[in-house]
């Protein structure tokens, strides 16, 4: 596994692997921001097994984090991270600084609008600009024929697919399914952050939302009824402070029509949670397709 801390020493591995390779060989990207766990690790295995050669970034992203967010404290280990990459299959780690990726600051903005109204873009302000922007510079860094991204972070999912498709970005972007611990929290590398009382009751969001998977299918069912029922649910936990619990269209994100009777709903739907235990902000969500 070659591991490449600067821009030239990427283009350079990539360069050298493309020469050698056939034509038809595909390039698999997993960007992530490191402290890697088993979602992670989902995503590498999957561009493993469907890619000949594997690319993950760590980077810390400052651009997508609001001024009192956690960039600061973001968990990192990074020697437990190339580890894990490479039993997992990895070719390549690019793991810049915030110097290297940013050398000025950039004039050039990804203003993604319409799916990022809602959700974390609503809530927090500039995210998906970020995002966008560090997203699309690795894409053309790496120029990966498929990228994994975690549908943990659905409305990230559906904001890179619009970036890539209004931009004619040439990536095939693979949504992958959320990997959980044994009592349905879905991994996320901020669990680290909570205390043993606030980690009995997160797994309040996945109960929610399986429960919530039951009660969608209620005849009459209607967006404010379940958003009534699914914000009792996650009120029992009483460490549990609601940021958004919505229901939406997916990928589109838009709300349904209130007076809808969801039951009979055609067309996928999500449910979205975002949750702060404490100062730490969980986010979850399960996608429904009713008919
Ligand atoms: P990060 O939070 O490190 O996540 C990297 C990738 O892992 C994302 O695609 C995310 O959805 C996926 N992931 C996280 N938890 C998961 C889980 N429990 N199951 C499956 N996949 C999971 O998302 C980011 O980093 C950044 O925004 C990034 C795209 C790297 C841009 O900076």
């Amino acid at each position: 596994m070659i591991v490449a801390t600067t821009i030239a020493e990427l283009k350079q591995a990539l360069k050298e692997w493309r020469e050698s390779a056939p034509s038809t060989a595909r390039v698999g990207f997993v960007p992530t921001m490191g402290f890697l766990h088993e979602g992670h690790a989902s995503l590498m295995r999957r561009s493993k097994a469907e890619c000949e050669y594997s690319v993950l970034s760590i980077f810390v992203n400052p651009l997508q984090f609001g001024p009192n967010e956690d960039f600061d404290r973001y968990p990192r280990d990074a020697e437990r991270d190339l580890a894990l990459a490479e039993a997992n299959g990895i070719d390549l780690v690019f793991m810049p600084s915030v110097a290297e990726m940013y050398p000025k600051k950039p004039v050039t903005k990804i203003l993604i609008s319409e799916v990022t109204e809602r959700l974390c873009g609503a809530s927090r302000p500039g995210h998906f600009d970020g995002v966008g922007i560090v997203v699309s510079k690795l894409f053309h860094l790496v120029q990966p024929d498929r990228a994994y991204f975690g549908m943990k972070d659905a409305q990230q999912v559906a904001v890179i697919e619009r970036m890539t498709e209004d931009l004619n970005i040439p990536v095939e972007i693979v949504p992958c399914e959320t990997v959980r611990e044994a009592d349905g929290l879905a991994l996320s590398s901020r669990n680290v952050y909570l205390s043993q009382e606030e980690r009995a009751q997160a797994v309040i969001l996945s109960q929610t939302l399986k429960a919530a998977e039951t009660w969608v299918k209620t005849p009459g069912m209607t967006k404010r009824a379940l958003s009534d029922k699914i914000e009792s649910s996650i009120g029992q936990a009483s460490l549990a402070e609601i940021d958004y619990a919505e229901i939406l269209t997916y990928p589109d994100l838009e709300e349904p029509d209130a007076a809808a009777d969801l039951s009979d709903y055609e067309g996928k739907l999500i449910i979205a949670l975002a949750v702060k235990f404490g100062r730490t902000r969980l986010i979850d969500n399960r996608l429904l397709e009713l008919r």
